[in-house]
């Protein structure tokens, strides 16, 4: 084996562990920040409120984006596929307008109304990153 070999050998070892242990997060971890979740706010209200009302609660039509069953909707899910649906489908009266940061901080505001804590670093619209976070039920793994 050669340097070169071993050093993509390990190179790709550490991106298999990376994986690994990224897939062990869940929206219970503090994977967004409390800022994050405020600028969310805002553009949840602009944007989302309309249909899925000021509480998340939802209606006949809009679902609802907060409590139990919407939880159980998506649990083990990831994230990323939390993400995708927001940004191509969402605002269902103008799918494929939201930025990708403005997507990721009213995710942050979902996580933060869903009671989920936040942290110190902000959730990142990197699709590594929001495939490494599940939305699992309160206190599962
Ligand atoms: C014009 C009304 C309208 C607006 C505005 C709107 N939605 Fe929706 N949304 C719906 C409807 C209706 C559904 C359910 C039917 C569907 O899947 O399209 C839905 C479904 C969803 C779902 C899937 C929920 C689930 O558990 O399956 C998510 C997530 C969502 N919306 C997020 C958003 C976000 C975030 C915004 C703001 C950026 C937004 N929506 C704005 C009408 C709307």
């Amino acid at each position: 084996m050669t340097v070169g070999s071993a050093a993509i050998g390990l190179a790709f070892a550490g991106i298999v562990i990376g994986i690994g242990l990224a897939a062990e997060k869940t929206i219970w971890d503090h994977v967004y920040s409390q800022a994050q979740a405020d600028r969310g706010k805002v553009l949840y209200t602009q944007k989302c409120a309309a249909c899925h009302l000021e509480s998340l609660g939802g209606t006949n039509t809009a679902s609802p984006l907060v409590g139990d069953d919407f939880i159980e909707m998506w649990a083990d899910k990831t994230i990323r596929n939390l993400y995708t649906r927001i940004r191509t489908t969402m605002p269902d009266d103008d799918p494929g307008s939201l930025t990708e940061e403005e997507t990721v901080d009213i995710i942050a505001y979902v996580m933060a109304k869903n009671g989920c804590p936040a942290g110190d670093a902000e959730l990142e619209p990197s699709a590594q990153s929001l495939a490494g976070i599940k939305l699992s039920r309160r206190g599962t793994r």
